[in-house]
């Protein structure tokens, strides 16, 4: 039998048959797989602590199930949409090089305990940059549009990052080294990743952190302000780059 070359490099649950990425020592505990909707009690605990919520703009606050059933189902379509893409070409093409896709099929981070349940821990989310920063509506489209409208593949497609971690793992690299994984083993060689563009709360000291440690540049912060949805009033963003060697 041929070598799977359209999942590389994704291994695979034996029971579930569900793909993922495991992280690399100390940390192969650690799996990045598909989100489920069995998730939705750990997400609405999760956004319920100050230790995340405090540094997220999107989730609606307070954070209730329906909103975890929500997110998890329009998530879930898009790493089951990327999974069937694979698949295709894996029936269609499997002796070619593998092809890039938009959305990843995997983005949950989860601890595998020593009995072998696993442990919601936290999501990457992987995108087309949309320049929150920016409050200008027309600057904001004038940088957002060519970059949605480039082809999958044009090395100048700027991507972001969004991320959090359950804050009993909090401390421990396991974030730096998801994104490392993330990066090195799926965005670069699956999504034709070359540059990612992040903004981190100013005061968001462990987020700024994980980038520098992953080789992201500090460019500048922005003196936007921002009033989340927990009423916390956010002043300025942080702006780092990476790109590929
Ligand atoms: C940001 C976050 C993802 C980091 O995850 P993590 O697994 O704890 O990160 P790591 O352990 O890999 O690295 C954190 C680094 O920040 C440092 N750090 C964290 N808080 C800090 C603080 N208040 N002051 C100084 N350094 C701090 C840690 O010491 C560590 O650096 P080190 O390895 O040099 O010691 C996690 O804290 C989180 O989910 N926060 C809430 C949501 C969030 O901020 N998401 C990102 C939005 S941009």
């Amino acid at each position: 039998m041929s070598k799977p070359m359209q999942f590389h490099p994704l291994e695979f649950n034996p029971k579930t048959g569900e793909p993922f990425l495991r992280l690399p020592a100390p940390h192969e505990n650690i799996i990045i797989t598909p989100p489920r909707m069995s998730d939705a009690p750990a997400v609405v605990s999760n956004m319920a602590d100050p230790a995340i919520y405090t540094f997220l703009e999107g989730p609606p606050f307070p954070y209730l199930p329906e909103h975890a059933d929500q997110w998890l189902t329009k998530i879930k379509n898009g790493t089951d949409a990327a999974f069937e893409v694979l698949k295709r070409a894996n029936e269609e093409k499997p002796d070619e090089p593998p092809i890039l896709l938009e959305e990843p099929p995997v983005r949950t981070i989860r601890e595998i305990r020593e009995d072998g349940s696993e442990l919601f821990l936290g999501d990457i989310l992987f995108v087309r940059e949309r320049y929150p920063d920016i409050d200008d509506k027309e600057v904001k489209k004038t940088l957002a549009q060519p970059n949605a409208d480039r082809t999958l593949g044009d090395p100048d497609i700027v991507w972001c990052i969004g991320d959090y971690l359950a804050s009993s793992h909090h401390g421990k690299g396991i974030m730096t080294a998801a994104i490392r994984t993330f990066i090195r083993d799926w965005a670069v060689p699956r999504m034709g990743a070359r540059r990612i563009r992040v903004e981190t709360f100013a005061d968001n000291i462990g987020s700024r952190r994980v980038f520098e440690k992953l080789g992201f540049t500090y460019e500048k912060t922005v003196p936007v302000q921002k009033i989340l949805n927990s009423g916390r009033t956010v002043d300025g963003m942080d702006i780092l780059w990476w790109k590929a060697e």
